[in-house]
């Protein structure tokens, strides 16, 4: 695994710890990917062809093949062990965080912003479908503050993040937002924002990629979680990359009508009620000045996708705490852009490898590619890494 790029503010720990956390990555990894890959076999050869037996047909969505793969030991026992890992990745990481503290939130309180700003508002309130939950058994969620000023939360998923993904979105942790920022630049080069938002930036990871792409633009990035933003922050000072962090709900921000060429988020969707994606969306449309963009990346949805696929999608769901995954997944987007206030002509889906993971040209090609959504390779599999929703206003 590639090391995670240190900077001033990560929590990493006591070299023992450190081990703790490579093992409880690399035993995550193993277990969603080697034994992982054996479940389409146990599908195709055991689960389905029994389904069939007893229903007289196949399993016609993800959610009849997830019910059917975890009555399976195969499958259930799979589920188990991911759920586990997932929980000890995150007690790994905890110990040093819950030792840090309070030095930490201190460090980071007496932090002088040199490139950016962290400007916070306690009346922020965090809607019930991020508080309801630990999203993907995070402890303590995107926003619990247990002290004034406490950054906590912030420092376990930005560590937590890495050795989740297992460092495959680099030592950074921000291959989305620079695969989607590259996307933008190669498909529209004519287009040069001035004034960029990300919205749910968490720790800013996928936010500041965008500073490299367009240096010459405004970047702004918000959460409603204050231990998020204020870490951010603190990252991206560390990191010498200038950005803005704000504490604000995306449905109802505080910023002036047309503020925005470019907003964009990054799997932020998948998170949010269908309410409260409705008005994130429209909140865009009023941000974004006439002639600017919309474009988030998020999974894909499900729909067309077979029903093994779909399983493996839809699992977060239900065991991942991730309970709003599955309404993205058969969500309408285009229909919700249009209620928003876009045009329906000026919807976009794209559909994009890795950053970096592909050569150039190919991915330049993608990014080009007028059919990327809906053509030959379709809109997951293959090279396909990620889906970008959005519109121009
Ligand atoms: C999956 S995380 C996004 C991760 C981040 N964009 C990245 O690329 O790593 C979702 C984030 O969105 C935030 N969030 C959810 N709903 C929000 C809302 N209505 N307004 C602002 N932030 C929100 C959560 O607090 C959380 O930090």
């Amino acid at each position: 695994m590639p090391q995670q790029t240190e900077h001033d503010f990560l929590i990493t720990g006591s070299h023992d710890e450190a081990n703790r956390q490579a093992y409880a990555s690399t035993l995550r990894m193993h277990v969603l990917t080697n034994i992982g890959d054996g479940l389409k076999d146990v599908y195709d050869h055991r689960v389905a062809p029994a389904f069939e037996k007893t229903n007289g047909r196949a399993p016609k969505d993800g959610r009849e093949a997830m019910k059917a793969m975890l009555d399976d030991t195969y499958g259930k026992t799979w589920s188990s062990m991911i759920h586990t890992c997932q929980e000890m990745l995150w007690d790994s990481v905890r110990p040093a965080v819950e030792r840090a503290q309070p030095d930490f939130n201190e460090k980071v309180r007496g932090l002088n912003s040199k490139l950016g700003s962290l400007t916070l508002d306690p009346d922020v309130e965090v809607p019930r479908y991020v508080s309801a939950s630990d999203i993907h058994l995070m402890p303590g969620n995107y926003h619990t503050e247990r002290t004034d000023n406490d950054t906590s939360q912030g420092a376990l998923f930005d560590r937590g993040l890495y050795l989740y993904q297992g460092g495959f979105a680099g030592p950074l942790c921000d291959n989305n937002g620079r695969s989607q920022a590259e996307v933008i630049k190669r498909r529209w080069p004519d287009f040069r924002p001035k004034k960029i938002l990300d919205l749910g930036c968490t720790v800013g990871n996928n936010t500041l990629p965008y500073a490299d792409v367009f240096p010459d633009a405004e970047l702004h990035a918000i959460d409603v979680a204050a231990p998020c933003v204020r870490y951010g922050h603190a990252r991206a000072e560390a990191l010498g990359v200038p950005c803005h962090f704000h504490q604000m709900n995306a449905e109802d921000t505080s910023f002036e009508d047309e503020s925005f060429d470019l907003i964009v988020s990054c799997i932020l969707f998948h998170e949010t009620s269908r309410t409260g994606l409705q008005k994130i969306l429209k909140e865009s449309h009023r941000l974004l000045k006439p002639g600017g963009m919309m474009l988030h990346m998020e999974v894909p949805r499900t729909d067309g996708m077979d029903p093994y696929s779909a399983f493996r999608l839809d699992w977060d769901t239900y065991h991942n705490n991730e309970p709003f995954l599955s309404t993205w997944m058969r969500t309408d987007v285009g229909d919700a852009c249009v209620d928003a206030g876009f045009d329906a002509d000026n919807y976009i889906h794209i559909a994009a490898p890795d950053f970096g993971s592909v050569p150039d040209e190919e991915f330049t090609r993608y990014a080009a590619a007028e059919d990327s959504a809906t053509g030959t390779h379709g809109h997951w599999g293959e090279l396909v890494m990620w889906n970008m929703y959005g519109a121009w206003k």
